[in-house]
């Protein structure tokens, strides 16, 4: 015989919905129902108990502990679900009015600095190399020259004096801000566009890493049976004057993680491939052009 339906006060979600009063924030009065009548209802269809709901309580507390300028837990947390992708995804979608011919956006991820060292093109963003330390000689095997443009979708051109921030971690998966032996702003820079929309830079071919795992988003890959690799990649952040600023990244399709990335950003258009050079310093060469969608206002 099937189990008896468990019935709920009908009218508890839409009680909680109308406590909202006239002069709540607008945004919120429009937003917080949805968000209520959601979460309600995964409530009620999971049966979650006080003890499974407190368990969610405290890994939101402990993430909140963990996380301070170099480390952002609630939004690793957000990542390892997916939302950061999926929020990335609704932005670049609301904002463009020429999706089918901008580069795709990659989530921002919380290893980002909004201060990177301006640098001049062709320079390189390989500021420091700890001696002796393990990736030595994988920094000079990775060695990298990248370039490309910087193109408007609106007017099909080049852009000049765009600005490209590109990030990536150390050969050991680690951003500057993670590993006490790199120094400060290691694997970062600023770029500015020449007069043919040319961005390009030295730096090495990107690692896969692991997202870290010893806090609350650990935990619930942990508990789902999840692995916490990212596929290499570098980060780009690029903006010109009228047009849409786009967060990106570019990875490396040879990467066994290309399918599986822990955190749900890879998309086709954003797969390279890093051609092999020799007799030449670096030992890769990548190019990449960047086209950026007009903006609605
Ligand atoms: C990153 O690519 O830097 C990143 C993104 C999401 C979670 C952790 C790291
Ligand atoms: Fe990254």
């Amino acid at each position: 015989m099937a189990a008896p339906k468990i019935q709920y006060d009908p009218e508890f979600t839409e009680r909680v919905i109308r406590t909202t009063g006239p002069n709540a924030n607008k945004r919120l009065a429009e937003v917080m129902p949805s968000l209520i009548r959601h979460l309600h209802d995964f409530a009620r269809e999971v049966n979650l108990t006080v003890d499974e709901w407190m368990a969610g309580v405290l890994l939101v507390n402990e993430a909140g502990r963990m996380s301070d300028e170099k480390r952002n837990e609630g939004q690793l947390v957000c990542d390892v679900l997916g939302l950061e992708s999926l929020v990335d995804e609704i932005t670049s979608k609301l904002l463009s009015t020429s999706h089918a011919v901008d580069t795709p956006s990659a989530i921002l991820g919380p290893f980002y600095r909004d201060d990177p060292p301006e640098l001049k093109n062709d320079q390189s963003i390989v500021f420091h190399i700890p001696k002796g330390c393990s990736w030595e000689k994988q920094a000079e095997e990775e060695y990298t020259y990248m370039w490309g443009k910087v193109i408007s979708a609106k007017t099909g051109k080049p852009i000049k004096g765009a600005i490209v921030d590109v990030w990536h971690t150390a050969p050991n998966g680690l951003y500057e801000q993670q590993d006490p032996e790199q120094q400060e702003y290691n694997f970062r820079g600023r770029f500015r566009t020449d007069e043919q929309g040319r961005y390009s830079f030295y730096c090495l071919r990107p690692v896969s890493y692991p997202v870290p795992h010893d806090g609350p988003a650990g935990k619930i890959l942990e508990l789902l049976d999840r692995q916490p690799f990212r596929p290499a990649h570098t980060h780009m952040f690029i903006r010109a004057e009228g047009h849409k600023s786009l967060v990106t990244q570019v990875f490396d399709g040879r990467d066994p993680h290309i399918e599986d990335d822990a955190v749900f950003a890879v998309k086709d258009e954003l797969i390279v491939d890093f051609k092999p050079v020799e007799g030449r310093k670096e030992k890769f060469h990548l190019e990449y052009d960047i086209t950026l969608g007009g903006k609605d206002n």
